[in-house]
């Protein structure tokens, strides 16, 4: 019989993330990120919402892990807002610094481990001004950010994440132009970008394990199982595996192998900046483990009129969808193995998997079972990856409360607690107690 139990020492969690949740964004010498600027530009976000009060956790922030504890969590997962911390250049704010203070004590009171990420996405904005991750310099500005927080945290916290989702920053903040900074079809912003993002990382790494005993930091990095949609077809092949590059391992190898995948270099090597290949020598093996964020799959065909990659998304013939994306949870197993298979059996983290509900009149809200069973079938894979010798060690669901999600602002809702955006009241979803259930007893029953 396949054993269904996790381990009693696995790590159950949630995500969340500074901007979605915090809301007074300016409060306490705080000063706007470009997430402030972005949202408040007519236009950019789903009926012009922003994060302003978002879930107001800034002032909730106890109740919220109140819940967190009656849930049984072992670990939370939740960003820091680089602008709360450091308002300018050079300068850092106790006010800031004391919110998350209040925050790591009371985690920790009730048993529940921090793993702090440093960049969501919510960038300075003064850092922003001076060229943000184009420029070299801002690997500097990160380190500043980022010596500081393991100062005042290393102590007791000992899981960092250094970025998240470096390849939707750069692709949505770059190319598309729908995230902040807004860029469209920047591809040198996209690649200095990613290339800043990922040396900040590594140089990070070396700074941790020099001033702080027994931490470990990864990234969170977005994960896409992607396919051919003609998988008999040679030109469709190649192009779903060079997408895989491009999201995948564009993030991954780097800082793991010290070295961009080969597949991509001929395309993108002039978009990076010049001294990337002296920067790979520093940039290999560090990452202490890796954290996916999965939600789904895609599939892709050969295009002539697709500029450079030559690649389009399709939908799968066949497959369910979510409010947001097709659903394929045998995309998260085969990840998973990869990371056995490719990348040495690093340890790992699901560091997000959530699911989409929007509210629809006439429709119980708190009735979420579609999600319940949207995170079985994907916990069911971690499982079933985790018995075949992968070293994943935890799952973060996303995420602990609806939040603010994005250009999609309030509609679209992640969290097994439902927050209604008028009162600010908390409630329980049905999902709330199902996964309450989980982590209470490790046993997974389909
Ligand atoms: C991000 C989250 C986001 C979630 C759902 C991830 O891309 O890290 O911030 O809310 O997916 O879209």
């Amino acid at each position: 019989m396949e054993n269904n139990k996790f381990p009693d020492d696995f790590l159950w969690g949630t995500s969340t993330a500074s901007y979605q949740i915090e809301g007074s964004p300016l409060a306490d010498g705080a000063t706007p990120s470009i997430w402030h600027k972005f949202s408040h530009i007519p236009g950019k976000i789903k009926n012009n919402e922003n994060g302003d009060i978002a879930c107001d956790y800034y002032n909730r922030y106890e109740e919220d892990i109140e819940n967190l504890a009656k849930l049984k969590v072992k670990a939370y997962r939740f960003s820091i807002s680089w602008p709360r911390v450091v308002p300018e250049p050079g300068k850092i704010n106790q006010k800031g610094l004391d919110f998350y203070k209040r925050i790591v004590d009371k985690l920790l009171s009730r048993n529940i481990e921090p793993f702090i990420t440093l960049f969501h996405w919510d960038t300075p904005l003064w850092l922003e001004e001076m060229g943000g991750f184009r420029e070299r310099a801002s690997v500097d500005h990160f380190l500043f950010y980022g010596e500081t927080l393991f100062r005042e945290f290393g102590d007791r916290v000992k899981h960092w994440i250094s970025l998240n989702e470096p390849i939707v920053y750069a692709i949505q903040g770059y190319v598309i132009g729908d995230m902040a900074p807004g860029y469209k079809r920047n591809l040198k912003g996209m690649f200095h970008a990613t290339h800043h993002l990922l040396l900040s990382h590594a140089k990070l790494n070396a700074i941790l394990h020099k001033s702080v005993k027994d931490a470990q930091i990864g990234i969170a990095e977005a994960q896409i199982w992607t396919k051919p949609l003609r998988p008999n077809l040679k030109r469709d092949r190649n192009a779903a595996d060079l997408m895989d590059n491009l999201i995948n391992r564009l993030y991954i190898d780097p800082v793991t192998k010290g070295k961009y995948p080969e597949k991509l270099l001929a395309k993108t090597a002039k978009h990076l900046p010049k001294a990337f290949e002296e920067d790979l020598k520093e940039m290999g093996n560090t990452c202490d483990f890796i954290g996916i964020n999965y939600y789904t799959s895609q599939s892709y065909r050969y295009s002539l009129f697709t500029p450079l990659i030559h690649a389009r998304e399709v939908p799968t013939p066949g497959y369910k969808r979510s409010a947001m994306w097709e659903i394929y949870p045998d995309g998260l197993y085969n990840l998973l193995l990869r990371v056995k298979t490719d990348y040495g059996n690093l340890p790992c983290y699901i560091t997000e998997n959530g699911f989409p509900l929007k509210e629809v009149k006439g429709r119980d809200p708190l009735d979420d079972t579609e999600r319940i069973e949207y995170l079985k079938e994907h916990i069911q894979r971690v499982l079933k990856a985790k018995n075949e010798g992968v070293d994943v060690r935890g799952y973060f669901l996303w995420s602990l409360m609806d939040n603010f999600e994005w250009e999609h602002g309030y509609d679209m809702r992640f969290g097994i607690i439902r927050v209604d955006f008028t009162t600010l009241e908390r409630t329980w979803k049905k999902s709330a107690y199902w996964y309450r259930d989980l982590i209470k007893t490790g046993v997974l029953n389909l």
